[in-house]
C-alpha cells in the first residue's frame, strides 16, 4: 500500500511539473515575441554598479541601461531600498517591465557570516553546512536578493591558490555531498518561495587546477582526472537542481571555459541534462581576447554557440551580437535560446508574479544578524575548528590563572570573518580576546600584539587591496616581541594568535611561501624560548607549512575563518565547552616542494616502501613522501578507538550490497563526536586506482567509555571508476576497505567484487575486462 502511495505520488508530482514546465514556456514564449533584438540581447547582460569588483571593468549607465532594457541582472548591491529602486526602473520604466534578477557573491553567508568554506567543509556535517545556506538564503532574500554565486565546488590540491578558502578541500566526494548540500539550503523546495536564492554553482570547470596554484592560471589534465576527480561536486550540485552555472576563467583542453562547447553544451546539457542558466565570470568572456581566441565579437559570438547564457560585466554580448546576427556569425535561435533561459530563472524565482518579493524590510531588520542566525553560525563555527595538536593534553584549558594572549590576530575584528564576506560586517564579529572573556569569565588576561600581520610591504599593499586588514604598528619589531615576551614570563599558559590576514586567501591571493609570514615566526620563536607552555591558534584559508610550529608548541588549532562569532567559537574550544570535531578536507604538506599533495593519489609503479630503502624508489632525498597532516585528519580531547571491520558477506555484487561494521569506542576522558571515513583502494583495474578514496562517512557521539557501532553500507555503485572510454564502470576484483578517524589511520579488511551470477571462484575475479 505503501508503495503504490509513493508511486501514485511521484506520478502527480511529475504530472504537476509538467503543467508547470507548460505555463512557464508559455509565458516565456509570449514574452519573447514581443521582444526586439536589443531587449533579448539586454536580457543576457549582467552589470554591477560596484560593491563587488573582481576585475578592472565596472559596468558604467547602468540606469540609463536598464531603462532602455539593456540589464538583465545585476550584481553587488543589497538592501531592500537599493534593489527596490533598481527593479523600480526595469519594472517601471523599461517598455516590457521585465523584472531584474539581483545577485551577490553569498558565500558563506550574507550579514551573519559562518566560517569561510574551507572551515565549513572540516566539518563533515552537511545537515549544518544545509542550515547555514539556509539561513544565507533567507538573510538575503530578506536584503532584496534573488541568486547566490556560490557554492564554489572547485577541487584543489594545491594550497598555494588561494581560493582554496572557497572551496570544500581535495575530495570529490566530500564536495559533492557538500555541493549538494548548499543547493539545498539556498534553493529549498521551491524557488518560488521568497526566502530562497537560485543557486549558481562555480566555476565551471577545473578552476581548481591552476598549474603552480597561481590564480587564472592554464589548466590541463586528462578527461579521466576530470571525470573521476574534478567534476563530480559541479554535477552533484546540478543534480541537486542548481539553477544555475558560472563559466570558470581558465581554458579546458585549449578551450577557455566561457567559450568552450564541450563543456557547456555536450556535458552539461547534453550529458548531464542541465536546464538552468550559465553565466560568465566577471569579463571572462572578454578576456578570451587575451586568451587568443580572437576579438571581441569572434569571442562573444564563440562564448554564445558554446552555450553561454548571460555575460558578467564585459558587455561583450550586448555590444556585439546584433551585428553578428548580421553577419551569420551567431542566430538567432541561439540568441532566443540565451535570452529564454535567462527569463526562465526569473519565472521560477517568482519575478514576474512579484518582482519585488524579495525585498522584505520588516524581515531584513527582525533576520538579519539576528540571536537566533549568530546562535547558529557559532554552533558551525565550534564543529569547524580542527585541533592538529594538543600534546599532553594542554587543551582545554583551565578557566582560571593567567593567560598571556598574543599575536596580531588575538584582538582583531577586521579579519574574523575571512575573505569573501560582501554584506559581512566585520564590526559585528567577535574577537578572540572578547570571547576569551565571555566564556572563561575569571581568567586573567595579558595581552600584546607581537608582531604585525606582516612586514613585509609588498604583501601588506597587496592584501590591504580591500581594506586594512594588515595595521602595522608604529612600535619596532623588537619592541613588540619584547612586550609579548615580558607578558609570557607572567603568564601560566600562551595563546597565540597568529596566522593569515583575511585577503592573504581568496580570489587573487595566491602564494608562494605558505608558512605563517616571518613576523609572526619570530615572535613564536621568542615565545618558545621562554619555555612557558604554548597554545597556537591559527587563522588560515588554506594550509599552511607547519613543520616549525608542530614541532615546538604543545597545542595548535586551526580555526581557519571562523565568521561573526569567531572569538566565541574559538574559546569555546579553547576551553572544552564544546570538544573539537573539525576534521580537514585538505592535507596540510610538510614541505611546500611536495606541493601539489593529496591524499587519493596514484601507487606508481615504484612506491616507496617505508623501509629505508629509497634507492629507484619514488621519494625525495630530502623529505618523507608523508605530509605533516593527512586529509581526514583533527583531533579531540578524546580518543577514539576504532575495532576490526566486519563485513556481511565477503564478496559484493552488483545487486548485493555489503555492509560493513565496526565500533568505535571512546577510551578518552571527555564526551565527543567522531567522524569515521571509510576508503576504499580498488586493487586492479584497467584504469590505474588511488591508494584510497573516500566513499562514505559517518558522525557519531560517543560518551567518554562508551562504544558505538557504526554501520556503511556499500554497492558497486561506489566502487565504479572511470575508464578509458569515460565511462563509469565497476570490474570485479579484489577491493580494501579502510575504515579510520583521518585517511592515514585505518582499519582495513578486503572484499572481493563478483559479477552476480558467476561463483566467487579464484579465476572468475581477473579485472580489467573492460
Ligand atoms: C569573480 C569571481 O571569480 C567569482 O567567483 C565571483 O562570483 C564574481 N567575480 C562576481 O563577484
Amino acid at each position: 500500500m505503501k508503495k503504490v502511495l509513493t508511486i501514485v505520488s511521484a506520478i502527480l508530482i511529475s504530472c504537476l511539473l509538467r503543467a508547470q514546465d507548460t505555463k512557464m514556456n508559455e509565458y516565456v514564449s509570449r514574452l519573447i515575441s514581443q521582444m526586439t533584438l536589443d531587449e533579448k540581447i539586454g536580457q543576457l547582460n549582467l552589470v554591477t554598479p560596484g560593491g563587488a569588483v573582481t576585475g578592472s571593468v565596472v559596468s558604467k549607465g547602468v540606469d540609463d541601461k536598464i531603462r532602455q532594457g539593456l540589464v538583465g541582472g545585476l550584481f553587488g548591491i543589497t538592501g531592500p531600498d537599493k534593489v527596490r529602486q533598481a527593479q523600480d526602473i526595469a519594472v517601471k520604466n523599461s517598455r516590457l517591465h521585465i523584472p531584474l534578477i539581483f545577485g551577490l557573491d553569498v558565500i558563506h553567508g550574507h550579514r551573519t557570516m559562518f566560517p569561510i568554506p574551507l572551515g565549513l567543509s572540516c566539518t563533515w556535517d552537511t545537515l549544518l553546512i544545509e542550515r547555514a545556506a539556509r539561513i544565507a538564503a533567507r538573510e538575503a532574500s530578506a536584503d532584496g536578493l534573488a541568486w547566490a554565486f556560490s557554492p564554489m565546488v572547485d577541487i584543489a590540491r594545491d594550497p598555494r591558490w588561494g581560493r582554496v578558502s572557497e572551496g570544500s578541500g581535495e575530495d570529490p566526494y566530500l564536495g559533492s555531498v557538500i555541493a549538494a548540500a548548499v543547493v539545498r539550503g539556498y534553493q529549498g523546495k521551491d524557488l518560488r518561495n521568497n526566502e530562497t536564492v537560485m543557486a549558481c554553482v562555480k566555476h565551471f570547470a577545473l578552476y581548481g587546477g591552476a598549474e603552480a596554484g597561481r590564480e587564472y592560471n592554464t589548466v590541463d589534465m586528462s578527461r579521466i582526472k576530470m571525470m573521476q576527480y574534478y567534476l563530480p561536486p559541479y554535477k552533484a550540485a546540478i543534480d541537486a537542481g542548481s539553477g544555475s552555472i558560472m563559466s570558470s576563467f581558465n581554458e579546458i583542453d585549449g578551450i577557455p571555459a566561457t567559450g568552450n562547447r564541450w563543456l557547456l553544451t555536450d556535458l552539461l546539457r547534453k550529458q548531464w541534462h542541465f536546464n538552468g542558466m550559465v553565466v560568465s565570470d566577471y569579463t571572462s568572456l572578454n578576456e578570451m581576447e587575451a586568451h587568443g581566441m580572437g576579438d571581441l565579437s569572434a569571442i562573444s559570438a564563440l562564448a554564445l554557440h558554446a552555450g553561454l547564457d548571460m555575460d558578467m560585466v564585459g558587455e561583450g554580448f550586448l555590444t556585439t551580437l546584433k551585428n553578428s546576427l548580421k553577419q551569420g556569425k551567431v542566430t538567432q535561435q541561439e540568441i532566443d535560446q540565451a535570452c529564454r533561459r535567462i527569463l526562465e530563472a526569473k519565472y521560477k524565482l517568482g519575478l514576474f508574479s512579484d518582482p519585488y518579493n524579495r525585498m522584505n524590510a520588516d524581515r531584513a531588520a527582525k533576520e538579519l544578524l539576528s540571536g537566533d542566525n549568530r546562535k547558529a553560525a557559532r554552533e558551525t563555527a565550534v564543529r569547524s575548528l580542527v585541533l592538529l595538536k594538543n600534546d599532553q593534553q594542554l587543551l582545554p584549558l583551565k578557566k582560571t590563572g593567567t593567560i598571556a594572549l598574543v599575536g596580531p590576530l588575538a584582538n582583531d575584528q577586521r579579519n574574523m570573518l575571512g575573505t569573501w564576506s560582501v554584506a559581512g560586517d566585520f564590526t559585528k564579529s567577535i574577537p578572540v580576546m572578547a570571547g576569551i572573556k565571555n566564556v572563561a569569565h575569571d581568567i586573567h588576561i595579558i595581552y600584546a600584539k607581537g608582531a604585525n600581520i606582516s612586514d613585509d610591504s609588498m604583501l601588506v599593499k597587496r592584501t590591504n587591496t580591500l581594506g586594512l586588514e594588515i595595521e602595522t604598528d608604529s612600535r619596532s619589531a623588537d619592541a613588540m616581541v619584547d612586550e609579548a615576551i615580558a607578558a609570557a614570563k607572567q603568564a601560566d599558559v600562551v595563546v597565540a594568535v597568529l596566522g593569515e590576514a583575511a585577503d592573504m586567501s581568496g580570489e587573487s591571493s595566491s602564494r608562494s611561501d605558505i608558512s605563517i609570514p616571518e613576523s609572526q615566526e619570530n615572535l613564536l620563536k621568542a615565545l618558545v624560548k621562554t619555555g612557558k607552555p604554548i597554545v597556537l591558534v591559527l587563522f588560515n584559508g588554506r594550509p599552511l607549512i607547519l613543520k616549525w610550529e608542530n614541532d615546538h608548541v604543545g597545542a595548535i588549532l586551526d580555526a581557519w575563518f571562523p565568521g561573526t562569532e569567531a572569538g566565541n567559537a574559538i574559546a569555546d574550544v579553547l576551553f572544552g565547552e564544546y570538544n573539537p570535531s573539525g576534521k580537514l578536507s585538505m592535507t596540510f604538506p610538510l614541505s611546500q616542494g611536495q606541493i601539489p599533495i593529496y591524499y587519493n593519489a596514484k601507487n606508481t609503479g615504484r612506491p616507496y616502501p617505508g623501509d629505508g630503502n629509497t634507492k629507484f624508489k619514488s621519494d625525495y632525498l630530502d623529505i618523507p613522501n608523508e605530509p605533516l597532516y593527512p586529509f581526514g585528519y583533527g583531533l579531540s580531547y578524546t580518543r577514539f578507538d576504532y575495532s576490526p571491520i566486519s563485513l556481511s558477506t565477503p564478496d559484493i555484487a552488483a545487486g548485493r550490497p555489503v555492509t560493513i561494521k565496526l565500533t568505535v569506542t571512546n577510551t578518552g576522558q571527555y564526551d565527543g563526536e567522531e567522524t569515521a571515513q571509510l576508503y576504499i583502494r580498488d586493487m586492479v583495474a584497467s584504469v590505474t586506482q588511488p591508494v584510497k578514496e573516500l566513499k562514505k562517512f559517518q558522525k557519531v557521539f560517543v560518551k567518554k567509555g562508551e562504544s558505538k557501532e557504526v554501520s556503511f553500507t556499500l554497492t558497486t555503485e561506489d566502487l565504479k571508476y572511470v575508464n578509458s572510454d569515460l565511462k563509469w564502470v565497476y570490474d570485479p576484483g579484489a577491493f580494501k576497505i579502510f575504515v579510520g578517524g583521518n585517511s592515514r589511520d585505518v582499519v582495513q579488511t578486503d572484499l572481493m567484487g563478483v559479477m552476480p551470477v558467476v561463483p566467487a571462484t579464484k579465476g572468475s575475479m581477473q579485472k580489467g575486462k573492460n
